[in-house]
């Protein structure tokens, strides 16, 4: 079925410029980064969907802000300016700036886990398992079993299983667990939202078991806006309303600001009322990032971040936002092709399982189509599935994913309707030589975040 694209709610005021190798150099440089996308230069991809993290295109108030960063050492204009933000929008006390998620990650984590300890969540990120594991703790996902499915169109794909969260707390023993984390949208679940209802069940399981209740919540508009859409009680409310009423359900948040904030660089602990847990974050944050008041960021970027705040949470550009997600989606339902349904708020994870069914786990089919789309269009993709999920902890062993997705993460305010024909259309010709495509075989890799370095070969 046909869907409409939403047009931009702005116009371009300055342009980059972009360009396609041919499919012989495309060939050539895959094979000289061992078929690892992280690898690939920048300049020899033409349509970059990496990551829809850091790689948003700021607005003229914002660059306009970049001149008026205040970069003192201490107690600089922009970085009130951010707390005043964040307060507004999140209803929480106290807001820390720091450079990126993975350092809120850094500095939060260790003060509530450590070894013998466990954190649940919906699903974790990559780099958020990374930073309860360096701290020592172990990390369980507990994601609802819709989510597993990619063919069944429920609602909110992204919530906790409840009854399963509460079974884990008796079995773990309460006084193990040291965190539960909301992450929302749940991006390894392929972007799907996380109810309000959802937030208060679990909210509630925590407050029970004395739990702390962390949101990661780097991509928080684009679950309200969904929430909106989908949530009868919330049909009326505006974007800030669900955002405060979300928020207001959590202990803490951790958020990757390069997401939903649509910024290239930034990162945001809240803390919602605990003085003396914030205390020891602004040790941690002077120990890691820097001094307080601007936490591993400069001046302008705490500027660019508070204006941000409010241009996520636009309705008319969250409706332009998910459009194109839907725009695209409609194309691959027309084309029989699989993806995590409906689709999430920052992309479009296809299902790679289902198109290259005579791939095994082990031998990467999220991988394997990423590296198709380089080739067919020269768009970067990522796996989100075994390949990224990495190895057991303690055993060494390959884990097998709920998932084999290749993620489509789209850049906010960056590619136009003719750059999606154009990843259909990539998606559209892989599919009519699916059988032809090979598996992956791991040749090296690091022992963290194994993903981002490892050289892979294909299997002939
Ligand atoms: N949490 C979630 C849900 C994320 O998606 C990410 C990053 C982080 C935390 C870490 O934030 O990168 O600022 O340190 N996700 C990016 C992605 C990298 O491509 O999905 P960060």
């Amino acid at each position: 079925m046909a869907i409409k694209y939403v047009a931009e709610p702005f116009r371009i005021k300055m342009v980059e410029s972009i360009k396609m190798l041919t499919r012989e150099e495309r060939i050539e440089k895959i094979k000289e980064a061992k078929y690892n996308l992280f690898n690939l230069k920048g300049e020899d991809v033409y349509i970059d969907l990496l990551t829809d993290s850091g790689t948003n295109a700021m607005s003229d108030k914002q660059w306009s802000g970049m001149m008026v960063g205040d970069e003192a050492y201490a107690g600089g204009r922009s970085y009130f300016k951010l707390v005043e933000a964040g307060q507004d929008i999140f209803g929480y006390k106290y807001i820390q700036p720091v450079h990126q998620g993975r350092a809120a990650e850094k500095v939060l984590f260790p003060l509530l886990l450590g070894k013998g300890k466990y954190a649940i969540s919906n699903m974790f990120f990559d780099t958020t398992r990374a930073h309860v594991e360096l701290s020592g703790a172990r990390a369980i996902d507990c994601v609802v079993e819709e989510a597993k499915d990619p063919t069944i169109r429920a609602p909110f794909k992204g919530n906790m299983d409840v009854e399963k969260l509460e079974k884990l707390i008796n079995e773990l023993g309460p006084e193990n667990v040291g965190l539960v984390v909301m992450t929302i949208t749940n991006n390894s679940a392929g972007g799907q939202p996380v109810s309000v209802q959802n937030m208060r069940d679990v909210s509630a399981v925590c407050k029970k078991y004395g739990i702390p209740l962390d949101i990661d919540a780097a991509r928080y508009a684009e679950n309200a806006f969904f929430v909106k859409q989908r949530e009868e009680e919330f049909k009326d409310a505006s974007i800030k309303e669900i955002v405060k009423e979300m928020f207001s359900y959590a202990d803490y948040f951790t958020m990757s600001a390069k997401k939903d904030t649509i910024v290239n660089m930034g990162g945001i602990i809240g803390i919602k009322e605990d003085d003396e847990l914030y205390q020891k974050i602004k040790g941690n944050t002077i120990s890691f990032e820097g001094f307080t008041s601007y936490g591993g960021l400069s001046g302008r970027d705490l500027e660019a971040l508070a204006v941000g705040l409010y241009e996520g949470i636009d309705e008319d550009f969250l409706r332009y936002r998910i459009g194109q997600m839907e725009y695209l989606a409609a194309k691959l339902d027309d084309a029989g092709i699989a993806y995590q349904s409906p689709v999430g708020g920052h992309g479009v994870f296809v299902d790679a399982k289902a198109m290259f069914p005579h791939i095994p786990y082990n031998e990467f089919p999220g991988q394997a189509l990423a590296v198709e789309l380089y080739i067919e269009a020269g768009i970067r993709t990522c796996d989100i599935g075994s390949y990224m999920l990495g190895n057991d902890p303690d055993t060494g062993e390959q884990l097998k994913a709920d998932f084999e997705f290749t993620r489509l993460a789209i850049p906010r305010r960056v590619y136009t309707q003719a750059h999606f024909d154009i990843m259909a259309d990539a998606l559209i010709a892989i599919k009519e030589r699916a059988s032809q495509v090979k598996g992956y075989r791991i040749t090296w890799e690091p022992p963290v975040l194994r993903h981002f370095q490892a050289h892979l070969e294909p299997i002939e």
